[in-house]
């Protein structure tokens, strides 16, 4: 159903249901205690009025002509009561002794309940005739106490008015609940709109946010406790976006501005090249020249996809048991040359069984020892310590006293593309997103990194591996 989607018609349906309930509930109690409070005094009506016939027939024993004045006199000062009555009284042998004018002829004495001498105030009948309800009691009667005879009293009571009056309270008390419910329902969808109208401020708020206007925000002030949870969470996700929004724009004006450089390095070097006929030499010069680019760039393309694909949430690493120094060993014989060429002092210290994605571990230790033996002086030294210090962690330091970084730079150096001026002059082919990528390899392990640095006097980087 269409109107229970929405909340405002999901709230007044509620609402209507509720107030519907309350509605014919206090409607079915009013019904009963009043039905029953007249009934239960016209059944004491019809009883007292039974004694009432006993106490005048035992003033006056058998006097007829007495009883007739006293009993019709009573309807004459009740004309314009509500209750109408009749009284009919046989001797046992079922004589008539007494009957009231306008005793309805359709109410013989079969219809009244059998005379029980002991229960007759009990039994009182209601019944339908001729379009009128009656409530009859019949009882056993001394007619002459003094020459001992009896007989039977048979007394109808005229309720038809009061069955009019109840059915009418009926009528009143449908009114009443066909208009309190539409009342409710036209209440329930003033309360429900009011109630929900901060969630409009949200949908108007929310299509206001553009991809280039993600620095709004909700005012939620003066909104309802619960919506304000909404719209604060809501709020965070929208720092969260701009934050994402402004790195990945970032990141690709750095990447176009890197790739342009030796982009324009090779139509530079190609257009030169073939302005006329060279050597065989200038070409090859020129070729191996552009390798090396092509290399840069083919660097830069790599890095970013495996960037990329890091922050992919299915991304699975392969655990695999290994000793760290093993490894670290291993990578550091690449380097053999370039310490050789620059007298560096090469040491590795301890020993760790480490469980890890494998593959990512040596792109990690490859990243940091290809910066420290990249940034190390010459006579230098890059050291790699391995302890498990607590039971929790391993901890992998690499530390060189080579140029070191200033804490400007220390604070953007795992941005993408980030290099130190520094850096630039000792190495101008460096791309600036190896650290990038170990700190996202670090996360995926649940790891971290830190790096503490003198501009000049060298570097320290501290890994951290969870066990
Ligand atoms: N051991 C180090 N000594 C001095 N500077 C370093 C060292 N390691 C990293 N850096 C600085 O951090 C920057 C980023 O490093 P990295 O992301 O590996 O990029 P790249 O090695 O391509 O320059 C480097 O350009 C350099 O400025
Ligand atoms: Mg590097």
């Amino acid at each position: 159903m269409k109107i229970l989607k929405s909340l405002v018609g999901r709230l007044t349906c509620l609402y209507l249901f509720f107030n519907l309930i309350l509605l014919v509930s206090i409607g079915f109690v009013l019904y009963f205690i009043g039905k029953e409070s007249m009934l239960v005094g016209a059944k004491q009506y019809l009883v007292d009025e039974v004694y009432i016939i006993q106490s005048l027939l035992n003033q006056a024993p058998g006097d007829l002509d007495f009883i007739l004045g006293e009993i019709n006199g009573v309807p004459e000062a009740l004309k314009n009561a509500s209750y109408h009555y009749f009284i009919k009284i046989t001797k046992t042998d079922k004589k008539l002794f007494i009957k009231t004018p306008g005793f309805p002829e359709e109410l013989n004495e079969n219809i009244f309940p059998r005379v029980n001498v002991e229960k007759w105030e009990k039994q009182i009948r209601q019944v339908r005739v001729d379009n009128k309800n009656y409530l009859l009691i019949s009882a056993p009667i001394v007619i002459n106490k003094l020459t001992g005879s009896t007989g039977f009293i048979y007394v109808a009571l005229d309720i038809t008015y009061h069955e009019f009056l109840i059915n009418q309270f009926i009528k009143i008390l449908l009114l009443i609940i066909v208009v309190g419910a539409m009342f409710s329902a036209v209440f329930g969808y003033f309360l429900s709109s009011k109630g929900i109208s901060p969630l409009q401020k949200i949908v108007m708020a929310t299509e206001k946010i553009e991809i280039d206007k993600l620095n709004l925000r909700i005012d939620y002030k003066k909104w309802p406790a619960e919506l304000e949870v909404v719209a604060s969470e809501f709020n965070k996700m929208l720092d969260r976006i701009e934050q994402a929004v402004n790195t990945l724009s970032r990141c690709v004006m750095e990447l176009a501005h890197e790739i342009r450089t030796p982009i324009h390095n090779l139509i530079g070097e190609t257009d030169y090249i073939l302005t006329k006929q060279r050597s065989t030499a200038e070409y090859q010069h020129v070729l191996e020249s552009n390798l090396e680019e092509y290399r840069r760039l083919s660097e830069i393309i790599d890095s970013i996809l495996f960037l990329a694909r890091s922050s992919e949430p299915k991304r699975q690493l392969t655990f695999s048991s290994f000793s760290v120094q093993d490894e670290v060993k291993h990578i550091l014989e690449f380097y053999d040359a370039i310490a050789v060429e620059k007298n560096i002092t090469v040491a590795c210290n301890g020993y760790a069984e480490l469980n890890a994605d494998l593959t990512l571990f040596r792109r990690v230790i490859q990243n940091i020892l290809s910066n420290a033996f990249r940034y190390a002086k010459d006579n230098g030294y890059v050291c790699v310590d391995i302890n498990r210090e607590t039971s929790e962690s391993i901890n992998i330091v690499i530390s060189d006293n080579g140029i070191g970084m200033s804490e400007k730079d220390l604070s953007h150096i795992f941005e993408y593309f980030y290099r130190s001026e520094e850096s630039k002059l000792v190495y101008p082919e460096g791309v600036g997103l190896g650290l990038t990528i170990v700190k996202t390899i670090m996360e995926l392990h649940q790891g971290s990194i830190n790096i503490k640095s003198i501009p000049n006097k060298g570097t320290q980087v501290t890994l951290l591996f969870p066990i």
